[in-house]
């Protein structure tokens, strides 16, 4: 069955409101498609001691790598409330992605027209750190 980018950003929008969010209030979904066509979502899971939350990408990431996916073809990230203001990856989002992203990997979020722009690794950070 294939995924759409519809199904991947609804599913974005579902997996929102299972966010554990209690300090800032600000629920986050993210929904990834791996290089077999596979789907995993993540929520923002925050803490009392603040550092210690976690970004719904981080989440929807950490399930890829442990079913043994290990490049996401697309990425949606929702966030906010329910007219779904933008929510780009955090900084170290962006490098997370970048992890596990190609030249061909997307990344969905919706712009400040409150469309949906198809974002690059490339765009979203650019001179990025790798280890040599
Ligand atoms: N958040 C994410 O889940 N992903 C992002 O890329 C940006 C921020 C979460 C972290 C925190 O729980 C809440 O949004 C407010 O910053």
């Amino acid at each position: 069955m294939t995924v759409s980018d519809k199904d991947l950003i609804e599913a974005a929008a579902a997996i929102q409101s299972q966010a554990y969010c209690e300090y800032s209030g600000y629920h986050v979904g993210a929904a990834l498609l791996d290089e077999h066509g596979r789907m995993h979502v993540g929520c923002n899971v925050e803490n009392s001691a603040y550092p210690l939350g976690s970004c719904a990408e981080a989440g929807a990431i950490a399930a890829m790598i442990a079913s043994g996916g290990r490049t996401i073809s697309v990425i949606a990230i929702v966030g906010g409330d329910e007219d779904n203001s933008p929510c780009t990856p955090c900084g170290g989002c962006r490098q997370r992605i970048h992890e596990f992203a190609d030249e061909h990997t997307r990344i969905l979020v919706i712009d400040d027209s409150k469309e949906w722009k198809t974002y690059s690794i490339a765009e979203l950070l650019p001179a990025s750190f790798h280890l040599p």
